[in-house]
């Protein structure tokens, strides 16, 4: 796991990137091999949702019109799980979206732990391409894709054998719209990112393994400098 955990806690790094980036996918890398803990936003929210929690039922339409769920309800539920994993290196996806969200992240106690945050960069062209192809195992939540990364069995997942489906907010009009909202809204945050020297951009174009170590290379530099400086 990433090292350096200071007084205020273990560190956070922040994936922004437009939909389809390959932020999931990444964050599930880094999970895998005991780098950071990923804790996704939308994948939080699509679990209430499928568990049909009070929370669940009140996101769900939103979640499939592609909109954005309400800021103060983003703010409690990142604030609550980062708070309850202090002890722990997180890979933050899907928050902050917007200014309000980084204005609230900026004043969490959480903020004090944020190192770095990393921006995949990809162009719209691959973007609606990955999400209309991708497909999700409706058990345990693997990401595939139809054209990229099949799985071994068609409709079936790798790992748990469950049914792989396509996620709602994939239909093409919902994709568009979510390109847009996240023109508009995410990526001025880039800019507040850069000008406070956190920003770190890395090609999300080329293969999921050879954007893994480029990620990679960022973090072990990350880390290098912590303990120079440290
Ligand atoms: P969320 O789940 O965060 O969706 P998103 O930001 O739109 O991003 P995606 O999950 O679609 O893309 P990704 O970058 O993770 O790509 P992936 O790795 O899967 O949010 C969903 C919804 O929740 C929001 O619309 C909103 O309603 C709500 N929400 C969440 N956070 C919120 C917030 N802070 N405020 C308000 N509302 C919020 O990859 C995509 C596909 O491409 C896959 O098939 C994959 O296999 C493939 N792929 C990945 N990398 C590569 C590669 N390098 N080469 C080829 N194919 C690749
Ligand atoms: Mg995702």
């Amino acid at each position: 796991m990433l090292s350096h955990t200071n007084e205020q806690g273990a560190p956070i790094i922040v994936i922004m990137g437009p939909p389809g980036s390959g932020k999931g996918t990444q964050g599930d890398l880094l999970e895998h091999n005991g780098v950071l803990k990923k804790v996704s936003t939308g994948d939080i929210l699509r679990s209430h949702v499928k568990r049909g929690t009070d929370l669940g039922k009140k996101v769900s339409a939103i979640i499939d019109a592609g909109k954005f769920v309400s800021d103060e309800i983003l703010a409690e539920l990142v604030e609550c799980e980062l708070n309850s994993l202090s002890k722990t290196p997180v890979l933050l996806d899907g928050y902050p979206r917007n200014e309000k969200q980084a204005k609230n992240f900026g004043q969490s106690k959480a903020f004090s732990r944020l190192i770095k945050v990393i921006f995949l960069s990809v162009s719209k062209d691959f973007l609606v391409k990955r999400l209309l192809g991708r497909l999700v195992c409706s058990s345990c939540g693997t990401t595939f894709h139809l054209k990229s990364l099949p799985p071994k069995l068609d409709g079936l997942c790798d790992g748990c054998g469950g049914d792989l489906i396509s996620r709602n907010d994939d239909a093409k009009e919902i994709v568009e719209r979510r390109l847009v909202q996240y023109e508009k809204e995410t990526e001025p945050l880039l800019n507040y990112y850069n000008k406070l020297g956190l920003l770190e951009t890395v090609d999300g174009r080329s293969d999921p393994k050879e954007v893994y170590v480029e990620i990679m290379s960022k973090i072990n530099k990350i880390t290098k400098n912590h303990r120079s400086t440290g």
